[in-house]
């Protein structure tokens, strides 16, 4: 009979042997012809099916919404300096990425495992975020260094607008709001911040949509697929700052003696 070589890689999200490359099965062909949007296919090559089309405009929102906040951010700021040292595009890009972490931008996925752990076992949003104070843990999704409660994030107004009108069901993002408005009890800043509405909202779109099941939503939040979303959509951002200080031809930067505090 036929004897199999053993592989040393397996794949199941693309296939470039045919006439045509594939996402998750769909030909080039008809990604084009059909009018598909970069929404789906992120969805056929993160969750290798087609998600309806509120799903991919989710997630085109997502992106649209999270490629810039500015130069001061710490991702745009390190891509910035990086560009201004002279480096090439792709290290300015991963410069910026780098940054992306817990406290800025990366804190989507832990956002989404929070929140669906308190809102499934039914914790009030007293309890959750006592409880998380107890651990020493800040609540990722909470928080922000320049919006508050009498300024806004545009963006999670935007997005929580888009699922009201569009998901058949918000029920974790209105317990993120919930935890929200018991933080702001607290302090000003402590808002749901844009990581901590994508990752709610996240959660509602896996279980509403009905193309996931329990056990896939659970693995998707474990292995923290939605941090994705700010990193591919930052790149967009820290693209641009890099070409900007090209453009201008910006110099080398040093940071001012006198914005640092020198102290033994
Ligand atoms: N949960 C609970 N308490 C908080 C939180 C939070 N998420 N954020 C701030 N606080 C409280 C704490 O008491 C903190 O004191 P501590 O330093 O003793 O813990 C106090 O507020 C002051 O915090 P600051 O460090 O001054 O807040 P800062 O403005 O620097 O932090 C930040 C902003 C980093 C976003 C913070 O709120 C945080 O860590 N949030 C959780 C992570 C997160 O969601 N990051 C994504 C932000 S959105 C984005 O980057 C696109
Ligand atoms: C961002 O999207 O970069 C911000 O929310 C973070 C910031 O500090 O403004």
């Amino acid at each position: 009979g036929k004897v199999r070589a053993p592989t040393h890689i397996i794949s199941t999200i693309s296939d470039d042997r045919g006439e045509e490359p594939c996402y998750a099965g769909v030909p080039m062909s008809s990604i084009i012809e059909q009018g598909y949007g970069v929404g789906d296919v992120i969805s056929l090559l993160w969750f290798k099916r087609s998600l309806p089309r509120y799903c991919t405009k989710f997630i085109e929102i997502c992106i649209m919404l999270c490629a810039d906040h500015g130069p001061c951010v710490s991702g745009a700021h390190n891509t910035i300096v990086t560009a201004r040292a002279g480096k090439d595009l792709v290290s300015s890009l991963v410069s910026g990425l780098l940054t992306i972490g817990p406290r800025f931008g990366g804190a989507i996925d832990d956002a989404a495992r929070y929140f669906k752990d308190a809102c499934d076992r039914n914790l009030t949003p007293y309890e959750f975020v006592e409880d998380m104070k107890k651990k020493g843990i800040r609540v990722p999704g909470i928080g922000h260094r320049i919006k508050s409660r009498d300024n806004r994030d545009k963006r999670v107004e935007l997005l929580q607008k888009f699922a009201r009108s569009n998901f058949p069901s918000v029920k974790y993002m209105e317990y993120a709001v919930q935890v929200e408005s018991y933080t702001l009890s607290k302090a000003n800043n402590l808002v749901l911040n844009v990581d901590g509405a994508i990752g709610s909202l996240f959660l509602d779109l896996l279980a509403g949509s009905g193309m996931f099941t329990k056990q896939e939503i659970d693995e998707i939040v474990q292995i923290g697929y939605l941090n994705g979303l700010f990193v591919l959509a930052r790149s967009i951002g820290l693209i641009g700052h890099t070409f900007d200080q090209k453009r201008l031809k910006q110099p080398l930067y040093r940071h001012p003696w006198e914005d640092v505090l020198y102290t033994k």
